[in-house]
């Protein structure tokens, strides 16, 4: 029996589905660790794959890495306002937050961050061109800049501050929505499926 079926109330689908986020930044293998981010710019939507890196709390703040110069990053620059989509397959869970975004280009946990990461690592942020521009063909690999640096690299921070759960479940469907304010959740609301 999936463990969603135990729920019992939209609280306890919130602390839940809170678990599985917390749960997922440290193992590779749990499928919330590749979520949805969607921006929006000019009334233009945009969603792509990210890691999801690290969670904190009080509240709920996820934290993804990210070269500076892509579009994901200018759009939040303009626009913080993002949405995160999680889907867990064998849960049959998805979870949506809405948050709003800074980029962390400075300061302890970036310089923190950048040192613990692998050269190989730390080299996906060095192209000499911006991501997203255009190569000669499938074989080309990008130009690198001469020296090393980490001033393309930035940490994207996603305060969570309202989300929502849907459980599917043969006993049947959970539906919950719960906010996060001056890092406290509040108790969660059963919606309609
Ligand atoms: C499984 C997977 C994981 C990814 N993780 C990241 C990531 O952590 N950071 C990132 O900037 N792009 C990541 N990408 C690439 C993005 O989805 C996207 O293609 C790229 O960042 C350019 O997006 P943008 O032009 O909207 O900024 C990942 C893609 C996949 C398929």
């Amino acid at each position: 029996m999936k463990p969603t079926e135990q729920i019992k109330s939209a609280d306890e689908a919130a602390e839940f589905a809170e678990r599985q986020v917390t749960r997922s930044a440290a193992d590779a293998k749990h499928p919330f660790r590749y979520p949805v981010l969607s921006t929006v710019t000019d009334k233009k939507p945009e969603s792509r794959i990210l890691v999801l890196r690290r969670v904190t709390s009080p509240g709920l703040t996820l934290w993804m890495y990210s070269d500076l110069r892509t579009g994901k990053v200018r759009a939040l620059e303009r626009n913080p306002e993002a949405s995160v989509l999680f889907w867990h397959p064998k849960l049959s869970m998805q979870l949506r937050a809405a948050c709003q975004a800074s980029i962390v280009r400075a300061g302890e946990l970036w310089e923190e961050t950048w040192e613990n990461m692998s050269e190989e690592r730390q080299a996906e942020y060095n192209t000499k061109h911006t991501p997203g521009t255009a190569i000669g063909s499938l074989h080309a690999q990008p130009e690198m800049r001469e020296e090393r640096t980490r001033e393309s690299f930035a940490l994207i921070r996603l305060e969570v501050y309202a989300a929502e759960a849907l459980m599917l479940r043969h006993s049947g469907h959970l539906r919950a929505s719960w906010t996060y304010k001056d890092g406290k959740r509040s108790s969660a609301l059963c919606l309609v499926p």
